[in-house]
């Protein structure tokens, strides 16, 4: 089975993932890095040149790829739960773990997060925080039906996350 990141931008889906793949002596795999890898584009110029509904198609095709996999971690775009085919590949090797945070320090993270601020698009045509709110309200009924376990990670770090994500696992999942 594979252990399957979900969340929102700055829920610290790859930081986590890769601190847990190291722990559990697992291989680390990130959606939107491998969309990048093999379409040679940044996801920004992939929004901004082909559009979001390409995007989600290419998205679509690499989760079909990654689903393939056995016994790895999977970091994936915050945006992969808005289609249930995406969650039925997941699901049909894996656990899905949903990072949540609340709001506030989102916005605080991907604030300081130079390498957000550059590469990654905007979602709405909203200001910044207004697009956090309104984008984890709306996908909240998405994140929570693909979840198997939620972890609220507004006031602990990537360390204690991969902590209790690492105790799931061994105790009450076998994988
Ligand atoms: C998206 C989040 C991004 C990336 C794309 C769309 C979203 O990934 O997949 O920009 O819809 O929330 P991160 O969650 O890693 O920023």
């Amino acid at each position: 089975m594979n252990i399957i990141l979900v969340g929102f931008r700055g829920t610290g889906k790859t930081t986590i993932g890769k601190i847990l793949a190291q722990r559990l002596h697992k291989k680390f795999v990130d959606s939107d890095e491998r969309i990048e890898r093999e379409s040679g584009k940044t996801i920004k110029d992939i929004f901004a040149e082909n559009g979001e509904k390409y995007f989600r198609k290419v998205e679509t095709q690499i989760i079909k790829e990654l689903s393939l996999l056995d016994d790895v971690i999977i970091s994936t775009g915050g945006g992969v739960i808005l289609k249930e085919e995406n969650v039925k590949l997941l699901k049909k090797n894996g656990i899905i773990i949903f990072l949540h945070a609340d709001a506030d320090i989102l916005y605080k993270r991907i604030r300081n997060d130079s390498e957000t601020q550059q590469n990654r698009p905007k979602l709405t045509e909203h200001g910044e925080f207004e697009e956090i709110s309104y984008l984890i309200a709306y996908r909240w009924q998405f994140y929570d039906r693909a979840a198997d376990f939620i972890l609220e990670t507004t006031h602990i770090s990537a360390n204690q996350a991969a902590d209790k994500i690492s105790y799931l696992i061994k105790n009450h999942v076998k994988i």
